[in-house]
């Protein structure tokens, strides 16, 4: 069998850095307790994992209180957090056609059930988001902004920090799901007018799945949703309301945070600016070779100013889905296909009407080699396609 070729990054990163093996390996076998307020000191260093990442990812996004950098099982599971406790009834939210069903259902949801209102901002023929259109959209009640800030189908980067200043002088939260760029571009929430940032481990920032979580800058306070166990003050019946305990219920994936622990540091180590610059040549290369090849159609590939690796396409005739196959059992490519949980940029790209797109997403461990791969392949299945046309 021909070795894999992975182009699935968008989905999660594979393969971990050597570190992130290692260290969830070593910490489950040696500190694989529950931490809390037990003194016992291998409870003690459970502990310490924990609130050392704490450290590390709010020195990451910038913030200032390692209590407001909250753990949660991935991005989705943080944005409900974030979602649910901060709007209520009456409340209007605005938000992109960009996003990912992670922040659609949830706001959905509230629309559906919840009494609050909900605008969607459409994206340019580039695949950006304008900011005006969100200050054309504000109102009196409009409490919530939830913004992607890399798509995950195109790949574009949204211009959250003007959206962000807009917001800022009107007093409205602003939201970022930063799930698909986290770990390849800075994140930092004061320089990005971010009020509450939502991350996930297992993508780019090269940990493992089932962990993730928010930082919440001060002065923005998120009600509890959930409640249960924190193991400190177990005597108070209602929810704690001090953070971290606030948005954190029960016992938290230590083995998952000690991962995204060794993943961080080894994007720090390698250097964010290094891993996205290769992943951008990687793309250039990609895109170059794809647009060159009849019956191929990219989704706002144009300009790769603002953007990261990720690149959608479909070929003329085919279903992505059939696509997508061929890439995987005649070429040991692996992509994804379809909508991406996130239908409102097909709707917008005209593109759920043929089922979606094929997705290349490049990671940090792809090479050059498997881009001429991916784009021979591309090739051969559109020439086969376009002869079985002429036929
Ligand atoms: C833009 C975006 N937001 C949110 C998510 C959800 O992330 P998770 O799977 O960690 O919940 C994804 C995952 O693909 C994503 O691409």
């Amino acid at each position: 069998m021909e070795k894999l070729i992975y182009l699935d990054s968008g989905a999660t990163t594979f393969p971990k850095p050597e570190e992130v093996y290692v260290a969830m390996d070593h910490f489950f076998r040696n500190y694989g307790v529950n931490p809390g307020r037990s003194g016992y000191d291998l409870c003690i260093e459970a502990g310490s994992v924990l609130e050392e990442t704490r450290k590390l990812l709010t020195q990451f996004f910038n913030g200032t209180d390692p209590n407001r950098l909250i753990f949660a099982y991935n991005a989705t599971d943080a944005l409900n957090l974030a979602i649910f406790g901060l709007l209520k009834e009456g409340d209007h939210a605005i938000t992109s056609n960009i996003e990912h069903n992670s922040v659609l259902r949830p706001l959905y949801h509230l629309y559906k059930y919840g009494g609050v209102e909900v605008d969607h901002v459409p994206f340019d023929s580039k695949g950006f988001v304008d900011p005006d259109e969100f200050a054309r959209r504000f109102k009196k009640n409009t409490k919530l902004v939830a913004i992607n800030h890399s798509s995950n189908v195109i790949g574009t980067l949204q211009p959250v920090r003007e959206i962000g200043e807009l917001c800022r002088e009107r007093g409205i939260i602003v939201l970022v799901d930063t799930a698909q760029s986290a770990g390849k571009i800075p994140i930092d929430m004061e320089e990005m007018n971010a009020d509450v940032v939502a991350f996930t481990g297992h993508k780019s920032l090269m940990g493992p799945m089932g962990i993730g979580g928010l930082y919440v800058r001060e002065g923005v306070e998120i009600r509890h949703t959930r409640a249960g166990g924190t193991g400190v003050r177990s005597a108070v019946r209602i929810h704690l309301d001090e953070y971290p305990y606030r948005l954190e219920y029960g016992t938290p994936n230590l083995p998952g945070i000690a991962g995204m622990n060794a993943g961080v540091k080894w994007v720090l180590k390698q250097g964010m600016s290094k891993i996205h610059e290769h992943e951008m040549k990687l793309l250039h290369m990609l895109r170059d070779g794809l647009r060159e090849i009849d019956g191929v159609t990219l989704y706002c590939q144009d300009n790769l100013d603002n953007h990261v690796g990720i690149l959608t396409f479909n070929v003329e005739g085919l279903e992505a889905g059939d696509t997508g196959t061929m890439l995987d059992v005649d070429y040991n490519i692996a992509t994804r296909t379809g909508l991406h949980c996130a239908p409102l940029v097909h709707k917008q790209l005209g593109t759920d009407k043929i089922h979606g797109s094929v997705r290349f997403g490049i990671g940090p461990f792809n090479t050059q080699e498997d881009i001429e791969s991916a784009i021979r392949a591309v090739g051969d299945i559109a020439r086969i396609r376009q002869k079985q046309k002429a036929l």
